[in-house]
């Protein structure tokens, strides 16, 4: 009998599933550190070129997409200012890009009338090209990175902006997210280039938990550079959501680099129907607690909800699903705390 090779056992392993509103049979991702090894393993993602797509010393980038070509004006001497990145054009940008103008085309995904918001939106090409696809979208960053956005999506989407089809907002990760954002639920959130640094991780997931009812889905791409800040995302990620990978086969067949993940993330199934909560809280000093703050909390118990509240050092972030809950403590290095899981039905 032939015997079978390491390439096909690794196959086989590989689960294919459908998850959220995206048409398209992905890999489900079980256990981060297996995800870490198979990308960069099997992917090897730092033989690729970098920024294969984008051009950062150039103050215009231009792309096709949707029958328009796409002017995006760039800041490059962003690039000088220590943590300031949204200036410029990134790869995984341009890949999530195209691949929502390739899905849409080949009817895996529907954009036309849903309602979406792109995170970390940095010159927004995502966001146009969602607009672009009938989508009607909200631009996020944070508030002094705005004015680049504002200039593009003037420049891109001039008809849209006066039908309020795309608007932008300031928002900080981890910070209270105003409802409308989340009022009626979003379809899909965006996000591209925003898993890089380990510190904001907890702070970036409670927004995308925030924002999201069981109607949403989450597309996330990401440049792999960095694979114990991947490893982090995912294991947060995985205590509220299910996440797939979605195979370079199906992205668009010119966009495509090994240096690339695209990840699609629905919430995850809770406990169904349970209404227990999990309940963690801290006092500044770093020690367990019950008291007023968690009454506050519960009140907003009954919608899918997401908060954050700092003691000290520490952050604590909410998310609930069906009336099942985690609230979730972190350090000032984002790693989570455990301890004192208290049950408590309502
Ligand atoms: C590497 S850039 C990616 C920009 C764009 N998504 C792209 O793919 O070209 C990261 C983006 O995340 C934004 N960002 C970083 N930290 C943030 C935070 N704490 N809250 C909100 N946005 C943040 C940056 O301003 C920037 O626009």
């Amino acid at each position: 009998m032939k015997k079978k090779g390491k390439e096909e056992d690794e196959k086989e392993d590989e689960e294919e599933v459908i998850l959220g509103n995206l048409k398209l049979r992905v890999l489900l991702v079980r256990d981060p550190s297996e995800e870490i090894l198979l990308l960069w393993a099997l992917q090897q993602p730092a033989l690729a070129k970098q920024n294969q797509f984008v051009d950062q010393t150039a103050v215009r980038f231009h792309i096709d997409a949707c029958g328009y070509n796409l002017c995006i004006l760039q800041a490059p001497s962003c690039l000088s200012a220590s943590g300031v990145t949204g200036g410029v054009m990134w790869d995984s940008g341009v890949i999530l890009a195209k691949f929502l103008e390739h899905a849409v085309d080949a009817q895996l995904l529907h954009l036309q009338g849903k309602k979406c918001l792109e995170l970390g939106a940095g010159c927004g090409l995502v966001g146009c090209v969602a607009t672009l696809l009938g989508a009607q979208v909200v631009f996020t960053d944070l508030p002094d990175r705005l004015r680049l956005l504002h200039k593009n999506v003037n420049e891109n989407l001039s008809s849209f902006m006066t039908s309020n089809v795309a608007s932008i907002m300031d928002l900080k990760w981890g910070d209270e997210i105003p409802s409308n954002l989340f009022k009626p639920s979003l379809d899909y959130v965006f996000a591209s280039d925003v898993v890089y640094n380990e510190d904001v991780v907890p702070e970036l997931l409670s927004s995308i938990r925030g924002l999201c009812s069981p109607q949403t889905t989450v597309l996330i791409a990401g440049e792999l550079r960095n694979d114990s800040v991947l490893e982090r995302f995912l294991e947060l990620a995985l205590k509220d959501f299910q996440i797939g990978r979605i195979q370079e086969t199906s992205w668009h067949p010119s966009y495509r680099s090994q240096r690339v993940a695209i990840f699609v993330m629905p919430l995850g199934q809770g406990e169904g129907g349970d209404s227990s909560v999990i309940l963690y809280e801290l006092n500044e000093r770093g020690h367990y607690c019950g008291s007023d703050q968690m009454e506050i909390m519960l009140k907003n118990f009954s919608d899918y909800y997401a908060k954050r509240k700092i003691a000290g050092d520490f952050s604590v972030s909410l998310s609930c699903l069906r009336g099942h809950g985690h609230l979730y403590c972190s350090n000032q290095y984002g790693k989570m705390i455990h301890g004192w899981p208290k049950t408590i039905r309502f």
